[in-house]
């Protein structure tokens, strides 16, 4: 496999095996790379090209396997692990994330929420107990989560990083805006900013008016 796949390319495999798991739910089995292009608004080249940076799947007149192939973008983006995975941050948007992602299925196993506010200790979301922050790096030191989920405000965020990678957490889906890699350049990081799709959305709206 090409060690040096380009970032575009990654960020098209979730929505690969997206599609490929709803064709699963759906019963089908194989697919031409047309027939896929079609269903996902692409083009049948762009897919081949895609797939076969990872060595390419499909048979010449036979499409791809669908389930085949799911599992094979599936190991690529390395769902079939499963790590430890603790979320800082219990408010609106924490206990949105743990309540309704199904960390499972990405190869996650969530096993610890921590929180400052003491208000909020002892309650459960997704089934684990809200902890205090005050017992995060000793928690961290006996169970070795791999990574953290952050949904707590930029200003308490570079203290909180500190904390985790002292302690061996250096993988982070950041939801903080806090800039981690500017301080912490050897952490691998996903930034989420939500309302950049949504500026994207602004953008798209205009052009498509000015294009009609
Ligand atoms: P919230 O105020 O409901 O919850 C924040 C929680 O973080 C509180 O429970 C607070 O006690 C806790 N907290 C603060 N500092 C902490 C620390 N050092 N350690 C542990 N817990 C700490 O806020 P909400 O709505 O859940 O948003 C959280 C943050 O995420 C906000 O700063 C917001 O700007 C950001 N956000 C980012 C989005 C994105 O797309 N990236 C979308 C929505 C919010």
């Amino acid at each position: 496999m090409d060690k040096n796949i380009s970032k575009s390319v990654i960020r098209r495999l979730p929505r690969y095996y997206r599609f490929l798991e709803e064709l699963l739910n759906e019963g089908i089995e194989k697919i031409s790379s047309s027939q896929l292009a079609e269903r996902m608004r692409s083009t049948a080249s762009q897919i081949r090209q895609d797939l076969n940076c990872f060595g390419g799947f499909g048979q010449q007149g036979y499409g791809y396997n669908v389930a085949e192939l799911r599992a094979e973008i599936g190991a690529i983006l390395n769902l079939d692990r499963e790590r430890s995975v603790i979320l800082i941050g219990a408010g609106n948007l924490g206990r949105a994330i743990a309540s309704h992602i199904d960390f499972s299925q990405y190869g996650c196993r969530l096993v610890g929420i921590f929180d400052r506010d003491e208000s909020l200790l002892g309650q459960s979301i997704a089934g684990l107990k809200i902890c205090s922050t005050n017992v995060l790096g000793g928690f961290c030191l006996e169970n070795k989560p791999e990574m953290a989920v952050l949904c707590i405000p930029r200003e308490s965020a570079e203290d909180t990083v500190k904390l985790l990678t002292d302690h061996g957490v250096n993988v982070f889906w950041n939801f903080s805006h806090y800039d981690i890699q500017g301080e912490f350049p050897n952490a691998t990081v996903e930034n989420v900013h939500l309302t950049d799709s949504l500026m994207t959305l602004s953008y798209s709206m205009e052009n498509k008016t000015q294009n009609t």
